[in-house]
């Protein structure tokens, strides 16, 4: 028996695992319409327009005839009376597959398309054996950048880097998911004249400043706060303070070993951050490309780029009423002189073709002027849209208090991301106890299920909404086990694995010898859903929009839901085939939740 299974299984990699589309359904049925439109227009070369449907006539539409026919109608010798022929012809040029059941032309040439559900099952299967990787969709780019969290060093990581970490770390996993090396880039805040004023400040402190330990200056924030206010009212301090930036900048060695001090402090601090979150950078700051900036400004230059303004040197762009920056008056360097320069280092010496930047929209213009800059010096090709090398902004909105008003602890602080994250764990926590796990658990099981549920509800409450929208940060809505939320859908997973554990079946085993028959109509459904995860993905990706994945496993737990109450599985007949439609689904929730940075939970 398992010997003639594994034939089938072989003989369908080739119909599910075609190595352009990956799992994309939608892409794999563009492949047989493609074929059809060739056939049926030969001189004619269009792109097949397949979309997902949810209706009554069919699973996916096919929507070329309106177009092919709008370019086919003027010419001599045309073989089609209107949009609905040529429709009719699309789809009876269509290559025999085992992937399609049915096809059928509805209004002015819609060609509806009804799977096989007998296709579909046989993949979930192959999927179940194979590994959910099997069904990644295929990018056309090798290698991206995500530049993301990117914090300042001695200030506080605020409630936007915990956006912009949580987002691009998403980003950056999905786009891994879909077979693209991606450097994950923390472009920290580490360079710049700040810094001479807050070294003066902590040699004025402790004149003995190389045996100072961590802990005293601790405080970073505090102390810059402090020196940034000597800065403003005391002149002397303020000469004092230019000159240190030209000592750390000509790398007097007690000054640039402070300065090391000074990061390796924060970044011990970011890092603690990072490692709740579970999220993985690799630290390329500011100061890192501050060596490269004079050649590629140089290079900008050699151009007829830069020109000179009230002392500083900038480079004018259409459509912008401000020039850009390039050198300020004083000689320095600036915020864009850097982003050129690193972008610069991204495109010629790390070879990446998609360059991601996650910062909230307040920096839009900063990003349109220097991406525009680039495309000015021929960095960048000027449709930005669909080729590489591209780059890409993705903006996100404000997280708002209870008052509507921009999110803050207290009067004027801004919120520790720290104490964020402490009060969903505690919060989860507090509620697992209420449901008397306290007494079921191990301690450890009770602390890793909270910080899974606490953390997991602060990303999904932020990935949920579109990210350019605002939203209102509540702990009682995320933290809701009803509704669109982190909490619903990690039990609903939890219940599932429940399901598969009490039915007392070995699942691996099942996976081989079971059959998955998807007779029930909500079994169809779900199913279809499962497949469609690949697509889901791909979209994600390329509109830099994790919100979509939500949304995608939302639905899916909801039409698991909807199967569950409708489909009897342990003790059923179709036992065998309802547990395994159980699994996938647990499979591809578990997935969603890696994709979206969601430590799943297994009971509850
Ligand atoms: N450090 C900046 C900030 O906190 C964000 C940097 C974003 N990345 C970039 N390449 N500009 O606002």
């Amino acid at each position: 028996r398992r010997l003639a299974l594994s034939t089938k299984t072989q003989s369908m990699t080739t119909m599910a695992n075609d190595e352009d589309c990956g799992g994309n359904l939608k892409r794999q049925l563009g492949k047989l319409f493609e074929v059809s439109l060739r056939a049926t227009v030969p001189d004619e070369n269009v792109e097949p327009l397949i979309a997902a449907c949810s209706g009554n006539f069919g699973d996916y539409q096919c929507n070329n005839a309106m177009g092919l026919w709008s370019k086919i109608k003027a010419k001599p010798n045309k073989t089609f009376r209107g949009p609905p022929a040529v429709g009719e012809a699309i789809k009876e040029n269509l290559p025999p597959s085992n992937m399609i059941e049915s096809c059928s032309v509805a209004g002015p040439g819609f060609i509806n398309v009804v799977l096989s559900t007998k296709w579909i099952a046989e993949n979930i299967q192959k999927m179940l054996i194979d590994g959910i990787d099997s069904l990644a969709p295929r990018l056309s780019l090798k290698r991206a950048v995500v530049d993301f969290s990117s914090p300042n060093i001695a200030k506080e990581m605020h409630v936007g880097h915990l956006r912009s970490t949580i987002i691009g770390d998403t980003l950056a996993r999905m786009l891994e998911f879909s077979k693209v090396e991606v450097l994950r880039r923390n472009h920290v805040g580490d360079w710049g004249t700040q810094f001479g004023m807050l070294i003066e400040f902590l040699f004025e402190k402790f004149p003995k400043f190389e045996d100072v330990n961590e802990s005293a200056i601790g405080d970073l924030q505090a102390f810059y706060k402090a020196s940034k206010q000597r800065f403003d009212t005391d002149a002397e301090f303020k000469d004092r303070a230019q000159r240190a930036v030209v000592r750390l900048q000509g790398g007097e060695t007690k000054y640039h070993q402070a300065w090391e001090q000074i990061c390796e402090l924060s970044r011990k601090e970011f890092d603690r951050v990072y490692q709740r979150l579970g999220v993985h950078l690799e630290e390329k700051g500011e100061s890192f490309y501050n060596p490269f900036i004079p050649e590629v400004i140089g290079a900008l230059r050699n151009k007829g780029l830069v020109e000179e303004s009230e002392g500083a040197q900038v480079i004018r762009l259409e459509g912008f009423n401000i020039p850009l920056i390039v050198v300020k008056s004083d000689g320095g360097y600036n915020y864009a002189s850097t982003d050129l320069t690193a972008l610069w280092y991204r495109l010629n010496e790390e070879k990446a073709e998609w360059i991601i930047y996650v910062t909230d929209v307040g920096q839009q213009q900063h990003f349109d002027m220097f991406f525009k800059a680039a495309k000015l010096a021929g960095w960048l090709p000027s449709d930005n849209s669909t080729i590489y090398p591209k780059v890409s902004h993705v903006g996100f909105g404000l997280v708002l208090g209870e008052d509507g008003k921009r999110f803050r602890t207290r009067a004027t602080e801004v919120v520790r991301l720290v104490d964020l994250l402490d009060e969903a764990k505690n919060r989860s926590k507090a509620a697992l106890i209420e449901r008397g796990k306290a007494a079921e658990w191990t301690e450890e099981e009770l602390e890793q299920t909270a910080e899974a549920v606490g953390y997991g509800a602060v990303k999904y409450a932020d990935l949920k909404n579109n990210r350019l929208t605002n939203y209102t940060f509540n702990f009682d809505q995320m933290l809701n086990d009803k509704g669109n939320t982190a909490v619903y859908l990690l039990y609903a997973h939890a219940r599932i694995c429940s399901i598969i554990r009490k039915s007392g079946k070995d699942i691996d085993d099942l996976k081989k010898t079971g059959e998955l028959v998807l007779g029930h109509p909500d079994e169809r459904v779900l199913g279809l859903h499962l497949l469609q995860f690949a697509e889901t993905v791909e979209e994600a990706c390329n509109n830099l929009l994790p919100n979509v994945l939500c949304e995608y496993l939302y639905n899916l737990s909801e039409n698991f839901t909807k199967f569950y109450s409708n489909c009897q599985v342990v003790g059923s007949a179709e036992e065998t085939s309802r547990l395994l439609l159980c699994e996938a689904t647990a499979v591809v929730m578990r997935k969603c939740f890696f994709l979206l940075g969601i430590v799943p939970v297994y009971k509850i």
